[in-house]
Formats: C-alpha cells, sequence, structure tokens
C-alpha cells in the first residue's frame, strides 16, 4: 500500500483492530456483506413499475460508455475546457463540445416528469433556515460517514482527487452546497449543471479505476466501481442520515419542511443516475432501504483512516484562527457520528471536548430553534451560513476557486 507512515499505519491497525475483523491492512472488511436485496419498487417515487434487479449489479450503461471513449480518444481537455463555462441550469449545452457528449447532456440535464417545485420551495426554506446544521450533518458528519463506507474511501483515496483532498473536498462541497441553494433546481440555480457533470465525473471513474492496481488489490472483487448500489449507499450517508440526525436532536420541522428536503435529493438522486425504481418515495421507505444497503456496508480501512486525518486536519485549520482546534474537531466529529464509526475512522479520543460537546449540545440545539421563530432570523442565519460557504470554498480553493472537471488518470504514487 503506497504512502502509509508509521504513524498513520499504527492509527490505521487500530482502528481496524477495534472492529476485530481483519487480517492485515488493506484486506476487505467481512461487514461488505449485505443482505440479499429485497427493497421493491413500490417503495420508490416510480411507485411499483421495476426490474426488480439488485442495484449492486447496475451502473450507468450509456454515460460510462461515453466517457470511457472521450477518454481514449483524447478529448478530456476538450470536454473540461467547455464544462467550465457550463455554470446555470437555464444555460444551453456548450456548443463546443463533441456532438456526442452535448447529445447526452442535453438529455441528461431534463429534470423527471415528477419535479414538484412546491416541494422544493419548501426544501429552500428548510435550507435557509437550518443551514448550518444541514451543512454539519452533510459536510463534516458525511465526510466521517463517506470515509467508513470502504468502497467509497478507496475509490477516493485511489482516484485523481485522492492526491489533493483540499481540492476534491472543495469540489465535492460545490455539489452539495449546490443542492441546499435556495434556487437549486430554479433556472438561475446550478444544480442541474453540476449534477450532470458529477455523473460524468463518476462514468470516468468507472473506466479509470479498474486500470488502477491499488485499487484492483483492495475493491474485493467488485470489477467497476460506483454501482448504482453504491451510489445509493452514499446517498443515505446525506439525507437520511442528516434526517435521522435532526430528529435525534429534536429538531421541530413542518411535514412541508422534511418532504420538501426529501424531493430536492430525490431529484438529485435521480440527476445523479439512479433509476426512479430505487429512488426512496418516502422518509419510510429511505430508512428501510438504507437498514439494507448502507448500515451493513460501513466498516473501517486504512484508506479511509488517511482520509480521515487528512479531513479533520483541514477542518481545525479553517476553522483557526476563529475557535476549534484539532482536539474539539475530533471531538466533534466524534459526537456526529458515534463511538462506533469514530474508532472505524481513526479518531483519536478527547475526554475533555467529548464531555464539553454533550453537555452543550441541547442548549445549543434549543437556542437555535427558538431563535428561528423570531422575524428575521431565518435571513440572517442563512447569511451567516452563506458566508461561512464561501470561506470555506475560498480557504479549500487558496482563493482560487474551482469547479467540477473530468479526471483522465488515476492517483500517481
Ligand atoms: C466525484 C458527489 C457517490 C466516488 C464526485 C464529485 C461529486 C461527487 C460532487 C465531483 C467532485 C470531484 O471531481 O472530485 C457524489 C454524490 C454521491 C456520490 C452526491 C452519491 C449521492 C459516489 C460513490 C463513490 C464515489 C458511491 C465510490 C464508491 C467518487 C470519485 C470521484 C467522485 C472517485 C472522483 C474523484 C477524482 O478523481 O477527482 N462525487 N458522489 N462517489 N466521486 Fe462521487
Amino acid at each position: 500500500m503506497p504512502e502509509l507512515s508509521r504513524r498513520k499505519i499504527l492509527i490505521a491497525g487500530g482502528a481496524l483492530g477495534a472492529a476485530g475483523a481483519l487480517g492485515g491492512l488493506g484486506a476487505m472488511p467481512p461487514v461488505m456483506a449485505r443482505p440479499q436485496w429485497s427493497w421493491t419498487a413500490a417503495m420508490s417515487v416510480a411507485g411499483g413499475s421495476g426490474t426488480g434487479i439488485d442495484p449492486q449489479w447496475l451502473w450507468d450503461d450509456e454515460v460510462d460508455s461515453l466517457m470511457a471513449a472521450v477518454i481514449d480518444r483524447g478529448d478530456v481537455p476538450l470536454v473540461n475546457q467547455h464544462l467550465e463555462t457550463w455554470t446555470r441550469n437555464d444555460q444551453p449545452v456548450p456548443d463546443g463540445l463533441p456532438a456526442d457528449v452535448k447529445n447526452w447532456m442535453n438529455r441528461a440535464r431534463a429534470l423527471p416528469d415528477w419535479v414538484d417545485h412546491g416541494k422544493l420551495r419548501a426544501a429552500a426554506d428548510f435550507n435557509k433556515s437550518r443551514g448550518i446544521l444541514l451543512n454539519l450533518c452533510n459536510g463534516p458528519g458525511g465526510g466521517m460517514l463517506s470515509t467508513a463506507i470502504p468502497r467509497e474511501a478507496r475509490a477516493v483515496y485511489y482516484s485523481k482527487g485522492g492526491a489533493d483532498m483540499e481540492d476534491r473536498v472543495a469540489k465535492t462541497s460545490i455539489l452539495g452546497f449546490s443542492v441546499g441553494d435556495l434556487n437549486a433546481y430554479q433556472p438561475d440555480g446550478d444544480c442541474i449543471v453540476q449534477a450532470v457533470k458529477t455523473r460524468m465525473v463518476h462514468a470516468s471513474v468507472r473506466h479509470l479505476l479498474p486500470q488502477s492496481p491499488h485499487w484492483t488489490e483492495t475493491s474485493g472483487g467488485q470489477k467497476i466501481p460506483i454501482s448504482i448500489a453504491d451510489v445509493l449507499v452514499t446517498w443515505h450517508s446525506l439525507p437520511t442520515w442528516t434526517m435521522q440526525k435532526l430528529l435525534e436532536w429534536d429538531v421541530r420541522m413542518t411535514t412541508e419542511e422534511s418532504e420538501g428536503y426529501l424531493h430536492s435529493w430525490q431529484v438529485t438522486a435521480h440527476m445523479l443516475g439512479v433509476p426512479d425504481e430505487y429512488i426512496p418515495g418516502s422518509w419510510d421507505a429511505a430508512n428501510l432501504q438504507s437498514k439494507q444497503i448502507f448500515d451493513p456496508v460501513l466498516g473501517p480501512t486504512s484508506e479511509g483512516v488517511i482520509l480521515t486525518d487528512i479531513l479533520l486536519g483541514q477542518l481545525a485549520e479553517q476553522t483557526s484562527p476563529g475557535s476549534l482546534s484539532r482536539p474539539a474537531v475530533n471531538a466533534l466529529a466524534r459526537f456526529l457520528v458515534g463511538d462506533k464509526i469514530a474508532d472505524w475512522d481513526g479518531i483519536p479520543r478527547e475526554p475533555f471536548w467529548e464531555s464539553a460537546i454533550r453537555a452543550v449540545w441541547p442548549a445549543f440545539i434549543r437556542l437555535r430553534e427558538g431563535a428561528i421563530r423570531l422575524p428575521l432570523v431565518p435571513s440572517l442565519a442563512w447569511a451567516i451560513d452563506e458566508a461561512a460557504r464561501n470561506y470555506l470554498m475560498f480557504y479549500l480553493t487558496k482563493g482560487q476557486g474551482t469547479h467540477i472537471s473530468i479526471p483522465d488518470t488515476n492517483r500517481t504514487f
């Protein structure tokens, strides 16, 4: 395994040993085995029609072949040059793109016929008032979960973006922030753009990673990465897990807000290429699917431990000279994801900060929930959250900005 410092091997070994599961670094955790697929299309946004195929055997065929061809014929720089100029939902696909790419993008940008703009407006209101909690769950929370999803941790670690995690986090945040934006799927928003680009990146990774000996050695027999089941697993680490946390913290919300939030992520799953028959149609359906495909696949990997260490280091740097030291960041991460996942991620124990966070958290939520009902507070909260997002992007990209672009190689060691 490349680039493992002695200290990180020790941390990783501790995390893997704590799981009591593994013979050696890099081995595939047995937790990858999951029960047979039994979730039915009746629970999906498609409402009953579907093939019933286990999505671990599905990828995204048309765009996968397209991006393989784009990479093999050397068109990635040309495609990236034009993708950079495509920034708004209502903007035509750039003319200079190769005809086959343009043709596919013109179809892929269409919103599903079940999109409900009323629900998306409710999602925007929810994002406006609860942005900080949603960003905390989807950002540091989702990040710490993603490193405990072995397939995702390894795909990220061995792909091109794994070499520069600041850029990688900034790029991933582009889509995360875009989903939460007040105009995400409006003509002047950019969520369609970012989701279509991401779908193209995933298709490219499916062509590239199988050429990486590091990935094939650790893929546990998976021949092509990022199956539709894998995408659903990551999806559950975002809205499903976030909603579970908000409920655990007694964050009050209306049915419209809760359904609107789900809807914004249902539309996003569709735009990322998940067939409708697999997109949960309700929170109950999401929780059930999550139990079946998300819970059983979490586990420790040495790649996940290293990525966690990098991500938490970045978070500590971003918040200084403000407030949070690395021990406080460690404790916050552990508080968010719980001890089991924190141990898998190799997050060190911080007794002082852990009890401090546990003690103040209920008061923080009560204060926030009480204040949010006062006039002007949602708008003010949004302005503060927006400033934090801009700061994060500025920090991560060193003031240069970034955009989602197609990789043409794997990570080199
Ligand atoms: C790239 C989001 C699922 C692995 C990206 C990007 C975004 C994104 C925004 C573009 C940023 C970049 O280029 O670095 C998502 C979302 C998912 C999802 C929202 C599910 C809802 C997955 C899964 C895997 C995965 C399941 C692996 C098992 C990757 C990799 C890259 C990538 C390897 C490219 C890194 C590079 O070479 O630069 N993803 N992703 N993603 N994603 Fe995903």
